[in-house]
């Protein structure tokens, strides 16, 4: 089923979006369906207001060019490293019933290995970008399953603030929506880069691989009674009950990753050393400090603005800590005026 109808696109035009990275409280990890990025279970996220991706993107009539040519944190993409954008310029190529090729240039205000999402940000801003150049005005909602099918924890980052993913039962009803606006809550994401070496195995990948882990089943019969305390905890804006539950997820995440088949193990010494230190720190200090971790080695660390001195402080005493990138809730992507090009 397609998710948009086909709209006539009135003319290629050009259009520059910002779009938020953001950090999963509980994860998708694992498809039912790989064609659409169907997930296992629902997921909730922050939207991020300082890690953003921002894309311009320009539709080049017929003639003008022969491919698409884009352009990432100033490297011109070879065909190898643009295949995943241009399968995903041919969806909305065949949704609009056009032929054109795009020039994009887009820039991650973080670094791309640091363990931030860069495929949210970057599918979310592209995929509204796109749409926006070509005169498609799709809700959020729609242009949210668009960018599903680009990377799954980009269905989110089309909304701001306090987001939920519902898995949905197909191409439609798979989308994103707002739970709670950036202003509900000013809960801020402290991640400690602890290695920025690229992944070996990427999420795409993954995604494929959790199903064959015993763990897999106890973890998504785990995940409603999760989303529930998450959903109550974020409304009471408490981070003591917030915390253990994401907790838990990541460690129940990463318990599925490890046990796939073939193993993927994205921790590294330097995780468990922020871990343990993170303990201490709530244990001996009373630090409202807690953890979540991606598909990656490197720890989001969430606490209240009181709090951000004390967690940078004390990050900054661990020798595995290679760089800290600080980011409150964000918004909604957003249309810019000056272009990239
Ligand atoms: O959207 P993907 O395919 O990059 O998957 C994201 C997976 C996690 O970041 C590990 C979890 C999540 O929900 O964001």
């Amino acid at each position: 089923m397609q998710v948009l109808e086909s709209v006539p696109p009135t003319a290629p035009g050009k259009a520059t979006v910002r779009a938020g990275s953001n950090i999963a409280f509980i994860k998708y990890w694992g498809v039912d369906d790989a064609t659409i990025n169907l997930p296992q279970n629902n997921s909730i996220s922050m939207t991020l207001a300082d890690a953003h991706t921002t894309t311009t993107l320009q539709w080049l009539d017929q003639g003008l060019a022969a491919t698409d040519e884009i352009t990432l944190d100033g490297t011109r993409l070879d065909a190898h490293r643009a295949a995943r954008l241009v399968r995903h310029l041919d969806r909305i190529r065949a949704l609009a019933g056009i032929d054109w090729r795009v020039r994009v240039v887009s820039q991650n205000n973080f670094p791309m290995a640091s363990g931030i999402a860069s495929s949210a940000s970057g599918f979310a801003a592209l995929t509204t970008a796109a749409c926006y150049a070509l005169g498609l005005e799709l809700s959020a909602t729609r242009l949210s399953a668009l960018a599903r099918r680009g990377s799954g924890s980009a269905s989110r980052s089309l909304f701001g603030g306090f987001v939920e993913w519902e898995r949905g039962q197909d191409d439609v009803t798979s989308v994103a929506h707002q739970l709670y606006p950036a202003e509900h809550w000013a809960l801020y994401d402290v991640v400690a880069v602890v290695s920025g070496a690229e992944k070996a195995v990427s999420s795409e990948q993954g995604h494929g691989l959790a199903a064959s882990s015993p763990l897999n089943a106890g973890r998504v019969a785990s995940v409603p009674q999760a989303l529930d305390e998450v959903r109550a905890a974020i409304a009471q804006r408490d981070l003591a009950r917030l915390g253990p539950v994401i907790e838990q997820d990541a460690l129940a995440m990463h318990a599925v990753m490890m046990t796939s088949t073939p193993s993927l193990f994205y921790w590294q010494p330097g995780t468990l050393e922020i871990i343990h230190a993170l303990h201490a720190w709530r244990a001996q200090d009373g630090l409202q400090a807690y953890f979540t971790i991606d598909a990656g080695p490197n720890l989001h660390i969430l606490c209240e603005e009181a709090d951000i001195v004390a967690v940078q402080t004390r990050l900054a005493t661990l020798t595995s800590v290679q760089q800290v990138i600080v980011s409150r809730p964000g918004p909604a992507p957003l249309l810019l005026d000056e272009p990239l090009f």
